[in-house]
């Protein structure tokens, strides 16, 4: 395998997909509270970056990474161009419509929507002819309905514990989500034997995880 460079999301993917590359013999020997965002792996057969996740897309799309695993809830708000050729079975989790209590039923009045996925929710919204005004939050997003600065919220639900904490409850599930591998689309032609390997080996330990 020639070398490839591939982005990896910091938080809460970073783990499993350093775990995931292991398995395909791309072993980092570093130690895990290590702050270097660069690094190659043992063989040096790979470099890894690690970067926020919503970053993921941009390095792999201006090619600086070949390819990169991310959240398919990261992607859907990223308008980079990228071949998707392997969902992978790590980061399970949904994007969702939650708040307090049920939305008035086709009310087609002013809905106040707090997300970090503002491309998710008026595409969501916007099918539905439901007008929103969208509030773009970093984090901490489930506060907003709390304390009045949203009617409900879009954001990504994993094991559903933030949303119980605060009284939130999901109204709607908008898409599932697995994390992704994704393609710099000259990369795959250019470097198609070293990124065939790759998805053939990652594929090969997706199965064999679903065999275990
Ligand atoms: C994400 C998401 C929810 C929470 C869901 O936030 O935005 O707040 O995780 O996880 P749960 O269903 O397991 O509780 P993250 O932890 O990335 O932090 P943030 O609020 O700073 O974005």
């Amino acid at each position: 395998m020639s070398e490839l460079t591939i982005a990896i999301a910091k938080g809460r993917l970073q783990g499993e997909s350093v775990e995931l590359f292991a398995r395909v013999g791309l072993r980092l020997n570093e130690a895990e509270d290590s702050r270097r965002l660069a690094m190659h792996d043992e063989s040096g057969k790979a470099h890894f970056i690690f970067v926020k996740p919503a970053d993921v897309p941009v390095y792999v799309e201006h090619g600086i990474a070949d390819c990169g695993v991310v959240g398919r809830d990261v992607l859907m708000e990223s308008e980079a161009d990228l071949l998707q050729p392997l969902s992978l079975k790590i980061g399970s989790c949904r994007i969702a419509i939650a708040a307090l209590n049920d939305l008035p039923k086709s009310d087609h009045s002013m809905l106040r929507v707090a997300t970090k996925y503002p491309r998710v929710a008026s595409q969501y919204f916007g099918g539905r002819g439901q007008p929103v005004e969208v509030i773009q939050l970093s984090g901490s997003v489930e506060l907003a309905p709390v304390l009045g600065l949203a009617d409900c919220i879009v954001d990504l639900v994993e094991t559903g514990r933030t949303l119980r904490d605060n009284g939130l409850k999901i109204i709607e599930v908008i898409a599932e989500s697995t994390a992704v591998l994704a393609i710099n689309r000259a990369s795959y032609q250019l470097k198609a034997k070293a990124i065939g390997e790759l998805i053939a080996e990652l594929r090969n330990v997706e199965n064999q995880t679903q065999n275990d």
